[in-house]
């Protein structure tokens, strides 16, 4: 077996931490008898700088060739920020057709949650969010710029296709987990799309009787990420409530440096990408000193769905065997720096 990787840096911290993923990557291909060719792709805020684009034209058509995309995260301070979604993250999810954007949230072992009571098995669940359309389209304006009340409006987009094709995912996982989905939405005030999306979502759970089907609304679905996470195991939701409960499930972890993730195009049409759920970290860029696991847990997340599922726990394996020796960034209130932490990883499966 013989992968081809696109590698997609991107800024900021990604410079950083994609680098120390690659190199456990190939550790972990050496280990179990398959080789990952890497190909560089210097795109992101620093190339708009440069060229006036996050990647040139053709982007896409080159990413097509791959098995899989590696990515950090794009955004500069000095590059508007209305752009980076548009001219790179939402165009590769969508146009790839990558409508899962898998993000598991686990506590690793020697990691404190800021939820001090929880314990490891009180956190482990995943979310699924709906990753290209909902509040995320793009599709609005705005319609009185120059007037002193401005007006603006985005329109959020639901279909049909797009939230069976989540739901069934979300249960076929459910099924190969603890056998429950939770719904978290918003229906009670986004009364149309969300309520279109519930009434599809309780359509499709009627067909898998086994698994325990739950709604809960995002706000108590807030609330319980931190008073009772263990209620959780497969959260389904949309593109920008998943996007905000990610990153609540990255503080529970106990860092927002500790979440990977995986945009999932599951019929393998296309190229998948895999990436941490964090950005691109401009304030803490160049003093390695990021945490490189969410990064690093990209990767196993990336194997585990290109089928090698050893190497995959391995890599977790390894992680877990960093976090609970003391092997902790700033972050974790630990000392170690962004490769140390790498070869840590890079040694337990050489070891
Ligand atoms: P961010 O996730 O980059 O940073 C938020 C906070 O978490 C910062 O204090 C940062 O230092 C910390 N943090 C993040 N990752 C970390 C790691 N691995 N280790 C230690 N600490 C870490 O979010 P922010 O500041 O809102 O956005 C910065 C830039 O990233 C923006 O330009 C934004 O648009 C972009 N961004 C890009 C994403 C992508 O390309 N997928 C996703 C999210 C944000
Ligand atoms: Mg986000």
């Amino acid at each position: 077996r013989d992968y081809k990787i696109a590698v997609v840096n991107g800024d900021g911290i990604g410079n950083e931490i994609v680098p120390a993923g690659v190199s456990i990557l190939k550790a972990a291909a050496k280990k179990y008898g398959f080789a990952i060719q890497t190909e560089d792709f210097s795109w992101g805020a620093g190339h708009y700088l440069k060229h006036g684009e996050f990647m040139p034209k053709d982007g896409l058509e080159l990413l097509k060739n791959f098995d899989a995309i590696y990515f950090g995260a794009v955004g500069l301070p000095e590059v508007d920020d209305t752009l980076p979604a548009k001219d790179y993250t939402f165009k590769v999810r969508t146009e790839l057709q990558q409508y899962v954007n898998y993000r598991p949230v686990k506590l690793f072992s020697g990691v404190k949650s800021p939820l001090r009571d929880k314990t490891e098995k009180d956190i482990d669940f995943v979310i699924l969010r709906e990753n290209n359309e909902g509040e995320f389209v793009q599709n609005g304006k705005i319609l009185y710029p120059d007037t002193p009340n401005g007006v603006a409006v985005d329109t959020s987009m639901v279909t049909r296709l797009g939230v069976e094709r989540i739901a069934h995912y979300a249960f076929k996982l459910a099924r190969k987990r603890r056998k429950k989905v939770t719904n978290v939405t918003k229906s009670n005030t986004l009364i149309y799309t969300l309520g279109f999306w519930d009434q599809v979502i309780a359509e499709v759970a009627s067909e898998y009787p086994d698994v325990v089907y739950d709604k809960m609304y995002v706000d108590n679905a807030a609330a319980s990420f931190v008073l009772k996470p263990e209620v959780f195991d497969v959260i389904v939701t949309t593109n920008m409530i998943g996007d905000i409960l990610s990153d609540l499930g990255g503080a529970i972890m106990g860092s927002l440096g500790l979440g990977g993730s995986g945009n999932i195009n599951p019929e393998g049409r296309f190229p998948s990408m895999f990436e941490p759920i964090h950005g691109s970290a401009p304030d803490i860029a160049g003093q390695n000193c990021a945490n490189p696991i969410g990064q690093v847990w990209s990767a196993a997340i990336m194997l585990e769905h290109l089928g090698e599922k050893e190497a995959a726990k391995n890599i977790v394996d390894g992680i877990e065997h960093a976090t609970s020796q003391g092997n902790l960034t700033k972050d974790l209130k630990g000392n170690a720096s962004t490769s140390e932490v790498a070869a840590r990883i890079v040694d337990f499966i050489e070891s």
